[in-house]
């Protein structure tokens, strides 16, 4: 056998190489679109759910708040306060709702937002549907 390191060897190393990592990835694509839908549990999105993200959106809450590791680390991670505040939505509604409108003094503290019941209601059920995904236990403290 040869001792050199011929064109052929990198050719077939590079044409190997490539296949085996598009193998890897196809075998992760398939992989993840067996399990997100019962990672996600999407079958549990309700009407309300829908418009607390679209809240969460339009009132840029993330831009202040991180939700599952991605947003800004200005504010508490949100994606297990519903655990955090007792597994419950009222604590939720009622920390949103009672916010002092000119702000705690001394401190850049969370707004007042002015939402409806309504409003307010679908915030909570967003962050519950949410703190309900399987994310591989993240966050991994209770603090967030
Ligand atoms: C300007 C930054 C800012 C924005 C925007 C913001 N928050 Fe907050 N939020 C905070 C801060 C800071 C805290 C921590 C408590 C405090 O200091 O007021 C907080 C706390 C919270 C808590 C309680 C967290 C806990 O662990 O007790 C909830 C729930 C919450 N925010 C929800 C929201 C939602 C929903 C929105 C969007 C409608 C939002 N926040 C937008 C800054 C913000």
């Amino acid at each position: 056998m040869s001792e050199t390191f011929t064109k052929t060897m990198a050719r077939n190393i590079f044409y190997g190489g490539s296949l085996f990592f598009i193998l890897v990835f196809l075998g992760l694509i398939f992989h993840t679109t067996r399990v997100l839908p019962e990672r996600d549990h999407r079958e549990n999105i309700t009407p309300q759910v829908v418009l607390g993200k679209k809240l969460w959106e339009d009132n840029n809450c993330i831009g202040c708040h991180t939700l599952m590791g991605e947003g800004a680390y200005f504010a508490p991670e949100l994606a297990n306060v519903y655990q955090r505040l007792g597994e419950s939505k009222d604590a939720i509604i009622s920390f949103i709702k009672y916010r002092p409108a000119e702000g705690v003094p001394g401190r850049r503290s969370m707004p007042q937002f002015n939402l409806s019941d309504e409003e307010l209601d679908a915030l909570a059920e967003f962050l519950k549907w949410t703190s309900e995904i399987n994310d591989g236990d993240w966050p991994p403290n209770i603090q967030g």
